[in-house]
């Protein structure tokens, strides 16, 4: 049972409510998880957060702009509020907090997508596959639809756009600009970003070193939507669908694979590994960016990132070690890992 609080009140007891401790357990946080998320969605498909970008609204008000119920929405807005989204002034309004600000469709850096898309039924089905997927290694995800995650998105245009809108909304200008600078690059050349999605860090990567040119390189459908077509990077860059497990362009100086190795088990990573060998010259640089887990076991946020890429696609998060080794089966000396402030470090390869 969830944690009651320690002393009851009664009618007499005048203190504060806020006076009285309201213990919560650690469990509780963890059982009401989907709740959260849940509230979360509602929240965002009806643009609530969109419509406080003025301040705050009564409840009322938010629901007959929204075409929502005045109570239901009261109760999640104030569950949220709990949680740090929303402000709950106590009066019947409520205001946009700080930490709800990137939920606004309209502002750069906005989560909207990725909170749509983690909410997706295509997660809800996945994780709810989780104890099979523990008893029997197969994904939650498979299991649910029957085809794999990205056979799915490709022939659901709908789900793929919330994808490819999703990725692009968990890498902002600034985080990929950061990167830009962070990585080596050489002051010529070509880099070939596979699997690259809509281009958002290859975008990043030609604005920051004027003397390079690129190549985009994804599944169809996700090239179709590509960021590149700027003013500014005209005549540097290309773009090429096609098939990471067949074969990718060939000639880079510079190879990047953001985001990608984690999505595969270490069969396909042998696959793609090796695709990319084939195209690349010796001495040729591999940037793969990826989270890095501990090889200690010690905390890292990407365990949680880690459990996604298990219950949807059999993909996993790895140590420095598991990535050389896999590096070193495909042809790569491993040079150097480096840390980044987000999430995710930079491997440094080259082609041997
Ligand atoms: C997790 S996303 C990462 C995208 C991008 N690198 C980023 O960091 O935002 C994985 C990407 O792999 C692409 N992908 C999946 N299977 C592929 C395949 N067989 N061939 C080419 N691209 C593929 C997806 O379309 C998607 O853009």
């Amino acid at each position: 049972m969830p944690s009651a609080p320690s002393a009851p009140s009664t009618p007499s007891a005048s203190a504060a409510q806020s006076d009285i401790p309201h213990p919560s357990s650690p469990l509780d946080g963890l059982m009401y998880g989907h709740i959260h998320a849940s509230a979360l969605r509602a929240v965002v498909v009806h643009g609530i957060p969109d419509l406080l970008a003025d301040g705050p609204r009564t409840a009322d008000d938010l629901a007959a702009r929204s075409g929502t119920e005045t109570e239901p929405l009261r109760r999640v807005l104030r569950l949220l509020a709990a949680r740090g989204i929303f402000h709950d002034h106590g009066d019947g309004t409520f205001g946009l907090a700080e930490d709800g600000q990137e939920l606004r469709a309209d502002v750069p850096g906005s989560q909207r997508a990725a909170v749509l898309l983690f909410t997706d039924e295509m997660f809800r089905r996945s994780a709810e596959g989780l104890p099979d997927t523990v008893r029997t290694g197969r994904t939650g995800f498979d299991a649910a639809y029957g085809v794999p995650f990205f056979d799915h998105l490709s022939s659901e245009p709908e789900k793929g756009r919330l994808f490819d809108a999703a990725m692009t909304s968990l890498a902002p200008d600034e985080a990929n600009q950061r990167l830009a600078r962070a990585c080596p690059f050489p002051d010529g050349g070509t880099v070939v970003d596979v699997a690259g999605g809509r281009g958002g860090l290859l975008r990043a990567v030609l604005t920051e070193h004027p003397g390079l040119t690129g190549v985009l390189f994804d599944r169809p459908e996700t090239v179709a939507g590509h960021l590149l077509d700027t003013g500014e990077l005209t005549g540097r860059w290309r773009v090429e669908a096609g098939d990471v497990f067949t074969s990718v362009p060939d000639g880079g100086d510079v190879y990047l694979l953001k985001h990608i190795l984690h999505d595969w088990p270490d069969e396909d990573c042998l696959r793609i590994l090796t695709t990319i060998r084939r195209a690349m010259s010796l001495g040729a640089r591999l940037l793969v960016i990826d989270a890095v887990l501990p090889a200690d076991g010690s905390p890292h946020p990407a365990v949680a990132l880690d459990v996604v890429m298990l219950m949807t696609l059999q993909g996993r998060e790895r140590t420095a070690p598991e990535f050389e080794d896999l590096l070193a089966r495909t042809g790569f000396r491993l040079d150097r890992v480096v840390r980044t402030p987000s999430l995710t470090s930079v491997l440094e390869a080259t082609a041997v």
